[in-house]
């Protein structure tokens, strides 16, 4: 029997932050072992919000890099730029007929980045894209953060139009969000999530980030009135993000840890927190600093001819389906 496959994409605009790693790069590294996946640099997407140049073309690299630094093995995994495989672009068009104008308005992500001024139709249509990424490899599985939840229903949606039409042809797709940290929330304002775009950097931990600035950002981070370590979401969120985290980066449970600080005072605590994630990213920074640009690019092109042969198989099956083959 093949393995599940499974496809997920990351937007190079910003850099990698503890959610990304905690909601979806971890666990796609350990996705690995059980399935076939496929991840994807979606660089097309980061255009729907305006980009300099350079700057996108170097965030590009160091998203890839960060993938490869987190553990993202390129002889299990398929990894490339979602622009080098046209097929992405051309499945979205044909998808895009089958989406709803009124689905797509709802969507969480487009009404927030359209209130910060971001209108264009590629913000509007951002998740007919996503679904194309995911169809084009006719994957059974998604692993992303609880973010992403909206787009995928919305994936199902189209795949059941789809497949009504023309017969079962896409996999429905599943979901896969682990079990801590599928939503990480920002440091400085814990009841919104942590997010590459806030324009204060110190809302977050970057994978890259050293350990005194670590520590620095953890200490800063706001806390709860009181002065108990207690896990209470509604109450204390702040207390309980950083609780969240200690979890992720420890593999032990918020109650334990809640239990073992409960009397610590937060400044331990705080310190507790820091060290984990210092201890935990350390190993992804120095993979980093080691890689080299050309190397990853090179990486990046192996993969993207290997993405072009899978995705072409699928369209010229779609094209033949609708007509156009
Ligand atoms: P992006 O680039 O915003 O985020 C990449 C992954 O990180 C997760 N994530 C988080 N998880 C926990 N806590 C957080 N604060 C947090 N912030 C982000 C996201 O859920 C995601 O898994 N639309 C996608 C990219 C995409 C995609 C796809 C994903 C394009 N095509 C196809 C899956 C399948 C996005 O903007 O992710």
């Amino acid at each position: 029997m093949t393995a599940k496959r499974v496809f997920s994409g990351i937007q190079p605009s910003g850099d990698i932050h503890i959610g990304n790693y905690m909601g979806a790069l971890r666990n796609w590294v350990a996705m690995q072992d059980e399935y076939a996946p496929v991840y994807c640099v979606v660089d097309l997407h980061a255009l729907t919000l305006p980009q300099d140049p350079a700057e996108l073309a170097g965030a590009r690299v160091r998203t890839a890099k960060i993938l490869l630094a987190a553990g993202i093995d390129p002889g299990r995994s398929l990894i490339y730029y979602q622009s080098q495989v046209p097929q992405h672009a051309e499945l979205s068009w044909i998808m895009g007929t089958f989406a709803s104008m009124g689905h797509l308005g709802r969507m969480t992500q487009y009404k927030e980045k359209e209130d910060k001024g971001g209108q264009n139709l590629g913000l509007f249509s951002y998740p007919v894209l996503m679904a194309a990424d995911i169809l084009v490899h006719r994957v059974h599985a998604v692993p992303v953060g609880n973010d992403q939840t909206q787009h995928l229903e919305f994936t199902r949606d189209l795949v059941e139009r789809f497949n009504s039409r023309y017969g079962d042809f896409f996999p429905v797709p599943e979901q896969i969000t682990p079990p801590v940290g599928a939503r990480v929330m920002s440091l400085k304002d814990p009841t919104s999530k942590m997010s590459k775009s806030d324009p204060d950097s110190g809302s977050r931990i970057i994978v890259t980030d050293d350990a005194d600035t670590i520590l620095a950002k953890v200490r800063r981070a706001v806390t709860d009135s009181g002065n108990r370590v207690a896990y209470d979401v509604e109450r204390k969120p702040g207390i309980s993000n950083l609780l969240d985290i200690l979890s992720a980066f420890t593999g032990r449970s918020v109650h334990q840890l809640a239990e073992e600080y409960s009397a610590a005072g937060y400044g331990r605590f705080k310190q507790a927190v820091a060290e984990a994630v210092i201890a935990g990213l350390a190993p992804v920074r120095q993979a980093y600093l080691d890689l080299d640009d050309a190397d990853v690019e090179w990486i990046m092109a192996e993969g993207a001819a290997v993405a072009r042969s899978g995705a072409e198989e699928t369209m010229s099956e779609v094209r033949r389906l609708i007509g156009l083959g």
